[in-house]
């Protein structure tokens, strides 16, 4: 199995990024979460598209963007512009033709388009995009806040997403550490988010913990 490890950098000390950054690329990291909050869709902000290009211009990673937003249209093409690689937005965050929109924007612009769906949305309501995502990305705590704990019922909503959509890629998002990495595998995530547990403490060592862990699991 093909496993991508996408640290979230919303635990990152950002007063020292390169340090940090320059350890994820020595440990092997080829992936990015940046998670992107307007205070609106979740209560908190958090950084935008400076932070993008910044990171773009300046690293070779694949910056992979989670939009917390209340309106994603209005903000893809903004994202697009600022270098992001994959776009996944919020299943709530508008109405069925408003997604199906912005989805056709982030894939016409040759981009991965994902798909996020919080604890208490049914899983049901992704099936109408099911032509135009590659990602679904599975939320294991409520969205707007790093450092919550995993929550157990993610793993019956993982199998599920898997049994309706065999060949998507499953991203999880929340919780996940040396303890919840094995099940979430298990279950059929092949993506797996962590912000606290990778960006806190040692990184290599981190991240070195989550490559054998999930050597375990093929
Ligand atoms: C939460 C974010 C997550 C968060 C995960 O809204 O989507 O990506 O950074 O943080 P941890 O791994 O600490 O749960
Ligand atoms: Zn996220």
């Amino acid at each position: 199995m093909n496993y991508t490890i996408s640290p979230s950098l919303l635990a990152a000390n950002f007063a020292d990024l390169k340090e940090q950054l320059t350890a994820l690329k020595q440990a092997g990291i080829k992936h990015l979460h940046i998670d992107v909050m307007d205070g609106h869709f979740v209560p908190a902000i958090s950084f935008g598209t400076p932070f993008v290009k910044n990171l773009k211009t300046q690293y070779d990673f694949f910056l992979d963007v989670h939009l917390m937003v209340s309106e994603p249209l209005k903000q893809i093409p903004q994202f697009i512009d600022a270098g992001a690689d994959g776009l996944t937005l919020h299943v709530e965050a508008g109405s069925q033709e408003e997604i199906l929109k912005a989805l056709n924007l982030i894939k016409h612009s040759d981009l991965k388009a994902g798909i996020s769906l919080k604890p208490a949305t049914d899983i049901e309501a992704l099936i109408p995009f099911k032509e135009q995502i590659d990602l679904i990305l599975l939320m294991s705590v409520e969205p707007g806040a790093g450092g919550q704990k995993f929550m157990p019922d993610a793993l019956t909503r993982a199998q599920k997403i898997r049994q309706l959509f065999p060949e998507v890629e499953l991203q999880i998002d929340g919780g996940i550490n040396n303890d919840t990495l094995k099940e979430a595998a298990l279950s059929g995530a092949t993506n797996f988010v962590a912000g606290t547990a990778l960006l806190k403490g040692d990184i290599q060592k981190n991240i070195q913990r989550f490559k054998q862990i999930l050597a375990e699991v093929k």
